[in-house]
């Protein structure tokens, strides 16, 4: 898919924006002249120019009119506000891309009035290391072309699926809160070994290295978590101790419980929304 030419502008340039300008930039998939970005924040504006070489204005309407790709990155309860600013200068021509939590196609589609392609994202924040996953699904007017130009995007920062929209809270349940329990599960790993006597500079990075190896294991190796684990877990020795008190405390049942309370609370956020 060829975005070279194409105009794209994230409208609220924050986190995310910066991630993924970053990432375009990188595999220079558009060039820096036909990206653009908005925000209230003079400071943000300022730093995309001097940081990123890519300018900012404040006026979301004048970005709108100036662009093919329209990113809309601002946070889920600022996006009425800018869907009824942008609304009447919104051509079907254009695509709008949301990576705002919660927010639904059918909403933003709604506040369009046109016939827009829309196109929701949930990405996470390994996309700021170019080691995203984001899965994407479709509005009712976007087209496959429409899908694949936002693959295109989202690989420049990571890795993408398309899924359908009802799967969209439990997609935001696992990867895109999913850092977070990977951040907790190292924490715990560290407090575990400073209990053990490790001074904390030694216990936190034998935890870093171990989550980064075990998930390049499953990469490269191809074989599932499952039998990586076994191949680990000698009878009777350590490791099977440790994974049989996880067993015992239920450790499993806490992990899907908290991971399908996240995607309830996703969804009942997008029911306020
Ligand atoms: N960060 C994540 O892990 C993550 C993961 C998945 C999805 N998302 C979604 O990505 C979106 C952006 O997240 P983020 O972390 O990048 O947020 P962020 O850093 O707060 O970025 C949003 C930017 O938009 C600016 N803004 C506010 N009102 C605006 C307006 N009317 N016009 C233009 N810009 C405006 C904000 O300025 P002020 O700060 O001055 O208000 C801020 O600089 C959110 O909807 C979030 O749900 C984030």
């Amino acid at each position: 898919m060829e975005l070279k030419g194409k105009k794209l502008v994230f409208v609220g340039a924050g986190n995310m924006a910066e991630a993924l300008v970053r990432g375009i930039l990188k595999v220079d998939l558009i060039g820096k002249e036909n990206l653009l970005v908005t925000d209230v924040n003079p400071k943000r504006l300022e730093f995309f120019d001097k940081a990123l070489g890519v300018k900012g204005i404040s006026d979301n309407k004048q970005a709108v009119l100036l662009s093919d790709i329209i990113i809309l990155s601002v946070k889920p309860q600022m996006m009425a506000n800018i869907l009824g600013e942008i609304s009447g200068v919104v051509q079907p021509g254009q695509k709008v891309i949301s990576i705002a939590a919660g927010i639904t196609t059918e909403f933003i589609e709604s506040k369009l009035a046109k016939e827009i392609p829309v196109i929701r994202v949930m990405p996470n924040t390994p996309a700021l290391i170019g080691h995203g996953m984001a899965g994407i699904c479709a509005g009712k007017y976007a087209q496959d072309e429409d899908m694949e130009l936002v693959g295109v995007i989202f690989e420049a920062v990571g890795k993408v699926v398309v899924v359908k929209e009802e799967q969209m809270d439990a997609v935001t349940a696992l990867s895109g809160c999913g850092p977070a329990y990977i951040f907790t599960i190292v924490e715990v790993l560290t407090a575990a070994g400073i209990s053990l006597g490790l001074p904390e500079e030694i216990s936190l990075p034998l935890a870093i290295e171990t989550v980064e190896g075990a998930a390049k294991m499953l990469k490269e190796t191809n074989e599932g978590p499952s039998i990586l684990r076994n191949k680990v877990t000698s009878p009777g020795g350590a490791t099977m101790a440790a994974l049989n008190v996880l067993e015992e405390k239920g450790f499993r049942e806490i992990f899907i419980q908290a991971v399908t309370v996240a995607a309830k609370r996703s969804k009942e956020l997008s029911i306020i929304n």
